[in-house]
């Protein structure tokens, strides 16, 4: 199957972040564990792509990063389009142009990788309905999200507003390990209004890729048992969304944080992500819990920056403490103020 014409796309995809951790993968991107996470709302990819019949046997991808012409994401790129291209058929014999840029800071140490392939997986799910004709409510949000997952396993969950499970996990019957699927029905409303403040440790790009994160589980002694874990956590997740027990949830999130950089420490060779100001930024959340009785509970990504989560019933004391007690142990004193979000969204060009 070959284009006979140019075609273009434009959307914006989410960030999410991981309450229960996918860390650990087989061939094609499928997740050792079923994982689950909070949509963002601000913390965006935007990205715009035209796609040209291909003029030479080589495949041309060109990839221009907030309007400056950028050859670093090209390789990953050419990786996605051969492990789609058996749900893609024209997809290798395309040129291609893609224009992307984030909301958030280039250098803010956050990852882009969800964002950034989900809205890809977004735009090339739209021109594959251009090509057949396809109207574009017909083309689902599944497809986008198994795209998204063959270009970075976190980007499958990005599609869906709020809440995404990605894996098989057996309370819920249309679970799978190929695309996230939107568990929204079973969100109490004590989650729904749920804020994420992500505070800046450190702008430098991670000591370890997550690809290469992932490939340190095969050798890891517990590998067997977190996989288990990480499954059991999932359902248990589920039910604690489902019942809006918000201590519940404080204890499992911040547990599963931590077994991730556990993880880390105990692999071949290890890996220690913390700074010193996240440990800080931990001990001071727990504190103030204690002080307080407010439910907010941290998370983090393969990094040492720190998402506090909270419901919007209590923003006003989180934020003051914050503002008062957290900042100082920022880089440059930045923290991004995001919340639950809507997921993918197409830009009319
Ligand atoms: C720690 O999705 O970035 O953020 O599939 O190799 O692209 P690849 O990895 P990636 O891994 C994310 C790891 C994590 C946990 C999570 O988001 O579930």
């Amino acid at each position: 199957m070959k284009i006979t014409k140019s075609h273009t796309a434009q959307y914006t995809a989410p960030s999410n972040i991981a309450l229960v951790k996918y860390w650990g993968k087989q061939a094609h991107q499928i997740p050792e564990n079923a994982s689950i996470s909070f949509t963002l709302k601000k913390c965006l990819t935007n990205t715009r792509i035209v796609v040209t019949p291909k003029l030479n046997e080589k495949q041309f991808i060109q990839v221009f990063f907030e309007g400056k012409m950028n050859e670093k994401f090209v390789p990953k790129i050419q990786k996605m389009f051969h492990e789609i291209h058996s749900i893609l058929p024209w997809i290798l014999s395309i040129d291609v142009e893609i224009h992307t840029e984030n909301t958030f800071p280039h250098s803010s140490g956050i990852a882009s990788s969800a964002s950034s392939m989900c809205a890809l997986a977004a735009c090339l799910v739209d021109i594959h309905g251009q090509v057949y004709g396809i109207e574009q409510e017909q083309l689902n949000h599944i497809l986008i999200s198994e795209i998204a997952r063959l270009g970075s396993g976190s980007a499958a969950r990005s599609v869906y507003p709020r809440i995404a499970l990605w894996g098989h996990v057996n309370s819920i019957k249309h679970s799978s390990n190929k695309y996230a699927i939107d568990i929204n029905e079973i969100l109490h409303e004590h989650f729904a209004d749920y804020c994420d403040a992500i505070l800046i440790v450190s702008n430098k790009e991670k000591s370890v890729s997550s690809t290469a994160g992932h490939s340190l589980m095969k050798n890891n002694s517990y590998a067997t048992a977190r996989y288990a874990q990480a499954n059991k956590n999932c359902e248990k997740l589920i039910s604690i969304l489902q019942s809006g027990d918000e201590q519940a949830f404080v204890t499992l999130v911040e547990r599963e944080a931590l077994t991730l950089h556990a993880l880390m420490m105990a692999s071949e060779p290890s890996f220690m992500l913390f700074e010193s100001e996240t440990i800080q930024i931990i001990k001071s959340i727990q504190a103030f819990r204690r002080e307080t009785n407010l439910s907010l509970c941290f998370t983090l990504d393969a990094g040492p920056n720190v998402h506090i989560l909270y419901s919007k019933r209590i923003k006003k004391e989180v934020e003051y403490f914050i503002e008062t007690q957290l900042k100082p142990f920022c880089y440059e004193g930045r923290v991004l103020y995001d919340e639950l979000g809507l997921g993918i969204e197409k830009i009319k060009i």
